[in-house]
């Protein structure tokens, strides 16, 4: 049973955690100190609860809070050996643990554990970290908050740190919290509800002070120019410039992409403080960490071309890297981790947005927020005073610092298809349905392209949230629409790397009763709608320089000839030639091209269910329920084919193993010999 004040933190954590303007995603920690009887003497013993390392407030539940035994906790300060060596602290604690200890307890445990009282919160508001980053911090937290709150000069999170609290709050028994210059703030009570109403004082209070006493324009006066672009040219704009500035931030790793054009972004880079705010960089640990010390600014207005900006980007690029090249030299002593890529993880465009990257969506994601958070800062900070962000050396001790080298280190593998954008047509159904779950169960993100939004977006919420898969709607033989699906899915990941051309129908008709229609169809769907699909995504992939693979879902029938299927099976061999003529013009551009060839997938097909099953049913004299096993009977290995066996197919040409294969198709048929391949 969940103890009385473990299950208090739970609750408050999660209303703290559910407010943006309490804390940034996963950041801040809660804890509670209690009594409960220890399992081995009989005895009752004092604990102490607290968040634990990586997770999130808002979401927070037992198994996320680390457990520590407090009197073993609080002991440490008797062989605490010094700032110096306050690392050492964090193994130490492995030894406080109750039982096996729940989540691994992180830095800040020891503010948790020393501070004395039943009930501490340490969090990120924007309010507090605003108060906490002005030049004039302390004075202001005075002036703000008079003894109930205490400034605490910067300093990194740790033991001395943890230390330094307990101290102010023995020496100022009338405070209720402090503000953590640089950082945030932390708070207690002899509660739970004291200590939620006290963070809660010191963030809405911090808040009403900024908006009563900011100056009128906290980023300076508008620039000329700047202003955002109406939505429709703006989201056209980024959709233009999001693959070359994908190719940027992947230079040393692959990204996922993100964009954003909210309001705090477009109104910060509209005014004329915007280029030496961004170059000072943001503060709170959380923050540059998942932001690096500073974004890329694309010093142009909006009124410039995409080829003027797409140029000026790469120039800024070049200076982007040297200047991280220096960060990293000026500050990295011998036993320091290797530099970990010079490329930016925040890139803003005047008029258009911000960009943010990650090694997932959601890591792209909530860089993109932690960004807008250090906005909200700097505007509060700019407001009363002006912005002051901890320095340099001490960015470079928090990026890379030993302790969190060891968790980079200890991040599980990535998935073999883990940063890679995919885009499937046809993927409401079948075969193109059973691609989309296998990618993105490797790793990808997955768009799905069908005609119908609604199914397109039902197929992806089969798959997960909007952080793994997003619907979109195509007709693929329409080049208007195939662009703008290209355009949907590189604002929703940053790009596409990876293309499945599955989109497609099957009229069986003799030659004498196979209409202009039925041919056009046919073709535009499957000919030209794979030749647009790939025009529109190769084009992507050139201007992010990683690669790429294009996969088309031809058929046997490209191959094998028979009766009743002029059209289908011409539009079919057209695919399968695309194949071999793109392999042999994308390949400079590292992007591979090849085929998979299906046979007799009845399973899950919308193509068997709508007619073209009863009709083959019928010219081979079975009844339609066993088409899938009377074609297993047909095949040299005598299998039936499911989609799962297309998919896997997929996923083969385009993950780590076939990294010199282009230009090839792969029989998925359980061997048909007609359908040979030489
Ligand atoms: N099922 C088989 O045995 C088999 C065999 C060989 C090849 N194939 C090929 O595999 C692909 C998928 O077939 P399936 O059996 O999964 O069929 P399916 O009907 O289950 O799925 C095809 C999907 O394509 C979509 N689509 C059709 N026209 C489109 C357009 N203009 N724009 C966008 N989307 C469109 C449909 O809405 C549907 O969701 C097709 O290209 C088909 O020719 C299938
Ligand atoms: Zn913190």
């Amino acid at each position: 049973m969940t103890n009385p004040a473990a299950a208090a933190l739970i609750a408050r954590s999660n209303r703290l955690g559910a407010d943006p303007k309490n804390t940034n995603y996963a950041g801040g920690n809660t804890s509670a100190k209690g009594v409960e009887t220890d399992p081995v003497t009989g005895e009752p013993v004092e604990l102490l609860w607290v968040k634990g390392s990586g997770g999130d407030l808002g979401t927070l539940t037992e198994p996320g809070l680390a457990v520590l035994r407090l009197d073993r906790m609080r002991s440490l300060v008797d062989v605490y050996p010094g700032i110096d060596r306050e690392d050492e602290m964090v193994a130490a604690f492995d030894y406080c643990l109750h039982g096996k200890g729940g989540a691994a307890p992180s830095i800040d445990t020891a503010m948790h554990g020393l501070v004395d009282a039943a009930h501490v919160d340490h969090l990120h508001p924007d309010s507090g970290i605003a108060i906490a980053t002005a030049a004039d911090g302390e004075a202001l937290t005075k002036e703000i908050f008079g003894d109930r709150v205490v400034w605490v000069p910067w300093r990194r999170p740790g033991f001395q740190l943890g230390l330094d609290i307990a101290e102010i709050k023995h020496r100022n028994p009338q405070a209720i919290g402090c503000i953590l210059g640089g950082h945030g703030i932390t708070a207690w009570g002899d509660t739970s509800e004291e200590a939620e109403a006290h963070s809660l004082m010191i963030i809405d209070t911090a808040a009403d002070y900024i908006a009563e006493n900011s100056r009128a324009e906290p980023f300076g006066p508008a620039l000329e120019g700047y202003a955002a672009l109406p939505l429709a040219e703006r989201r056209a704009r980024a959709a233009a410039l999001a693959p070359t500035i994908r190719g940027i931030a992947s230079a040393d790793r692959p990204m996922v992409g993100h964009y954003t054009d909210s309001d705090e972004v477009l109104d910060f880079l509209a005014h004329a403080e915007h280029p030496r705010l961004a170059a000072l960089g943001t503060s709170c640990p959380d923050h540059f960490l998942r932001t690096k010390v500073k974004p890329l600014v694309l010093d142009l207005p909006p009124t410039a071309s995409v080829e003027e900006s797409l140029a000026r980007l790469h120039e800024l690029t070049v200076a982007y890297r040297e200047d991280y090249q220096a960060y990293y030299d000026r500050h990295a002593t011998p036993d320091s981790p290797a530099i970990r890529g010079k490329d930016p993880l925040i890139v803003l465009v005047p008029g258009v947005g911000m960009f943010s990257f990650g090694k997932d969506k959601q890591t792209a994601r909530v860089a993109g927020e932690f960004y807008v958070n250090a906005i909200n800062v700097m505007r509060g900070a700019e407001g009363l005073s002006s912005y002051q962000p901890i320095d340099e050396a001490e960015k470079f001790r928090i990026e890379y610092w030993a302790l969190e080298e060891a968790k980079l280190q200890r991040m599980p593998k990535p998935k073999p298809l883990a940063t890679r954008v995919a885009l499937v047509t046809g993927a409401a159904s079948g075969i193109g349905r059973a691609t989309a779950q296998k990618l993105a169960a490797e790793g990808a993100c997955v768009v799905i392209a069908d005609l119908s939004l609604e199914k397109a977006q039902e197929a992806a919420r089969e798959i997960g949230g909007a952080d793994v898969a997003v619907g979109v709607q195509v007709d693929v033989s329409d080049e208007a629409a195939v662009q703008a699906a290209v355009d949907a899915a590189v604002l929703a990941f940053g790009g596409v790397d990876l293309v499945v051309n599955n989109a497609g129908l099957s009229l069986s008709r003799s030659l004498m009763e196979t209409t202009e229609q039925d041919w056009d169809l046919q073709h535009d769907v499957m000919a030209k709608g794979s030749f647009l699909v790939a025009k529109a995504t190769a084009k992507v992939m050139i201007e992010q320089q990683l690669g790429g693979d294009i996969v088309y879902i031809s058929s046997k029938n490209s191959i094998f000839a028979g009766p009743n299927n002029v059209a289908y099976g011409a539009a079919k061999a057209d695919q399968a030639h695309q194949v071999r003529l793109l392999a042999a013009e994308l390949g400079e551009h590292g992007i591979k091209v090849n085929g998979v060839n299906p046979d007799g997938v009845v399973q899950g097909s919308g193509i068997f269910a709508s007619g073209w099953g009863a009709n083959r049913a019928a010219v081979y004299g079975v009844e339609e329920e066993d088409l899938g096993k009377f074609y297993a009977q047909r095949t040299i290995l005598k299998r039936e084919v499911l989609p799962d066996h297309i998919a896997n197919a997929v996923f083969v040409l385009c993950g780590p193993e076939l990294t010199h294969t282009t230009g090839l198709h792969i029989p998925v048929d359980a061997g048909v010999a007609a359908a040979f391949l030489r």
